[in-house]
């Protein structure tokens, strides 16, 4: 029971690492808000997670929009009184495509992954200092660290934003008690690599470039965020925390 006692709001949360940190925080005692645009998988998750005993909801959320995060927030002060964790986890990639890569999908990383993020905070920050501190955590990639030549720069530029914007917020809140920290996961078999994954050759090369051998699972990005989450790391902030099997340590 980590997080007995706390609420949590989790954007991006009806599939993949999301979905994982939503089942994770339930069991480990919190009361979580999910939100994504696919409603059908996120009430989906939520009822789940109710029938295993756990306390969610699921409402839509497209972390694009201003208004809906102001809702997300509202939402998660009246059905369970207060917010203390907020886990910026909505995210779209994308491969690069050499010379066809277009400006228009430069500008949707950075509007979905960047300033979606942004927004998230902007909008919990308040709540949190109403319930006397928090902790944000904001789901980079190793994308925000590290050149990659198969991936679109804008994937890169929009993880390198949430790295570096995650430290100046912490800077900007820590007197309120809210801590504001980014993790940085590496390949993670989800839907959303599921093209790398699911062709044999891919898969092997990218095994061979972990040292650990192998694609990372949802569960174990979980993890490491239910750390940052959670009164355990109540003096960790403005840190980022790598979940890479050992790929950017080479
Ligand atoms: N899978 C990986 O290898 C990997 C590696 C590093 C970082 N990440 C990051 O981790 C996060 C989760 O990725 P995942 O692998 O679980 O992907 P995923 O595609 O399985 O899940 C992402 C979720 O975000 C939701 N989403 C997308 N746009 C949204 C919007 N505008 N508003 C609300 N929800 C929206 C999607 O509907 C989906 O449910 C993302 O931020 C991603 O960039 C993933």
């Amino acid at each position: 029971m980590r997080l007995a006692g706390k609420v949590a709001l989790i954007s991006g949360a009806a599939r993949g690492m999301g979905a994982e940190e939503a089942r994770l925080f339930a069991r480990e005692g919190a009361q979580v808000v999910l939100g994504d645009l696919l409603d059908e998988a996120g009430e989906k998750v939520a009822a789940e997670i109710r029938q295993q005993g756990g306390d969610a909801t699921y409402m839509r959320l497209d972390v694009t929009e201003e208004t809906a995060w102001g809702e997300a927030v509202k939402a998660a002060e009246s059905a369970y009184g207060k917010l203390d964790i907020l886990v910026n986890n909505a995210g779209i990639a994308g491969y690069s495509k050499g010379d066809d890569d277009t400006i228009e999908e430069f500008d949707r990383f950075l509007a979905v992954n960047a300033r979606g993020s942004y927004l998230g905070i902007r909008a919990a920050i308040p709540a949190m200092r109403r319930a006397g501190g928090g902790s944000i955590v904001n789901i980079s990639s190793i994308s925000g660290l590290i050149g990659q030549k198969y991936v679109h720069a804008g994937y890169n530029a929009s993880k390198g934003a949430v790295r570096i914007m995650t430290k100046s917020i912490a800077l900007q809140y820590a007197a309120d008690a809210i801590r504001v920290n980014s993790v940085h996961p590496g390949p993670i078999q989800t839907d959303m690599t599921k093209e790398a994954w699911s062709d044999p050759e891919r898969l092997r090369r990218t095994e061979l470039a972990t040292p650990l051998g192998r694609y990372g699972k949802a569960l174990d990005v979980a993890y490491a965020v239910l750390f940052l989450a959670s009164d355990e790391a109540a003096f960790v902030t403005g840190a980022e925390l790598v979940v890479d099997g050992g790929f950017t340590a080479q």
